[in-house]
């Protein structure tokens, strides 16, 4: 697998492209699934659809890496919180995290087991995948997945949580350590059910001062990268820590890829980060309406990165409204460019 081999720095004949939220909405093959599963939780928990929508990007775009269909709040949901996707708003929790009894209330204990529709796509997917198409298994980190549950929705100050932080930073570490012992498991399930590598997805990174960031989100990626290193070492992590390119020399763990946002110039990743981990990005993802966008963008990516330590993506997920035939664009630019002549 090409995108294996790029993950741990090996020469490849090009450099291996895949999109972050590459099965979505963009799709029209996507949207008639989705239609077909009622609402999107129910695709979720639908492993035959939800291995049917992980591969249409891999037939439509011919991408290096099919990532799991699934989304980051099903941890929690599994954890025991009531989680809907509301149409115009996105995902809502009813019952937000406010007080330690609600903390005590969240299992930690069998969540990754109630997590079995996500184990059986895995399974149905690498079965239909074609062997030299990787899978990406994936989780949102402690953090990211903290401030849904505080908040109780998305936000754009992070009040609730960012008043925990500072009014009782006690029990945010105990709600962090909850979750990171569910994503332990949950990851290593995932493993076991046949994912080639897996993402840790931290979207809200830069919601953070760096040294918060460090103890309340950073820390706990570690305890993540650690546990499965020390059980599954071939299997490469990719981190995606969301705009914190101030602070990038601190970053330093057990994980094999760096996912460079759209917002952190990539020759920066590359001075501070390059000669330590692969960089995985960093195209803006708005390029993707325009072509000639694209093509600067690309070109601009593969000067710097030149087919070494290189796996092409987006800087952040495509947006829904992106031509198909962009996307394409996009990868097949990525791929000629990069090509070993
Ligand atoms: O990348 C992929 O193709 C795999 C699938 C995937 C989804 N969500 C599907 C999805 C992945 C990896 C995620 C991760 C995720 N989910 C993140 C981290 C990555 C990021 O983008 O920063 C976050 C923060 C979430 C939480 C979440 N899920 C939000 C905020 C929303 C609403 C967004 C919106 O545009 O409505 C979702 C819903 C969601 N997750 C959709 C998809 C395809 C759209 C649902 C639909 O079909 O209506």
């Amino acid at each position: 697998m090409i995108f294996i081999d790029a993950c741990f720095g090996k020469k490849t004949p090009y450099t291996p492209v895949w999109m972050m939220r590459q099965a979505g909405r963009y799709l029209s093959e996507y949207k008639e699934v989705r239609k077909k599963a009622g609402d999107f939780l129910s695709l979720c928990k639908n492993p035959s659809l939800a291995c049917e929508v992980t591969l249409q990007p891999i037939d439509i775009l011919d991408v290096d890496a099919a990532i799991l269909f699934s989304d980051i709040l099903v941890v929690p949901l599994e954890m025991g919180m009531d989680l809907k996707f509301v149409s115009g708003v996105g995902p809502v929790f009813d019952n937000p995290i406010k007080n330690a009894l609600d903390v005590d209330a969240l299992d930690s204990v069998s969540s990754h087991e109630r997590l079995g529709y996500v184990y059986e796509a895995i399974k149905l997917i690498r079965n239909e995948l074609s062997p030299d198409k990787a899978l990406i298994g994936f989780c949102g980190a402690p953090w990211t997945l903290a401030t849904y549950m505080i908040e109780g929705q998305g936000t754009k100050t992070y009040a609730k949580c960012k008043k925990m932080l500072y009014q009782n930073p006690a029990l945010l570490h105990v709600i962090l350590q909850k979750v990171t012992d569910v994503l332990k498991l949950y990851l290593e399930e995932q493993i076991k059910a046949g994912v080639n590598a897996v993402q840790i997805f931290d979207s809200w990174a830069s919601a953070l001062e760096q040294e918060a960031y460090m103890n309340f989100s950073w820390i706990y990626i570690k305890q993540i990268c650690d546990y499965l290193k020390s059980k599954y070492p071939h299997i490469p992590i990719i981190v995606f820590p969301k705009g914190i390119s101030g602070y990038l020399d601190k970053i330093d763990g057990n994980f094999d890829v760096f996912g460079v946002d759209w917002s952190t110039p990539m020759e920066l990743a590359k001075q501070k980060l390059g000669s330590k981990y692969v960089l995985q990005g960093n195209m803006e993802p708005t390029r993707l309406y325009d072509k000639k966008a694209i093509k600067y963008g690309v070109e601009k990516i593969v000067d710097i990165m030149q087919n070494q330590r290189h796996i092409f993506n987006l800087g952040h997920g495509i947006l829904p409204d992106i031509p198909v035939d962009n996307a394409k664009y996009f990868i097949n630019l990525a791929k000629e460019k990069t090509a070993i002549s």
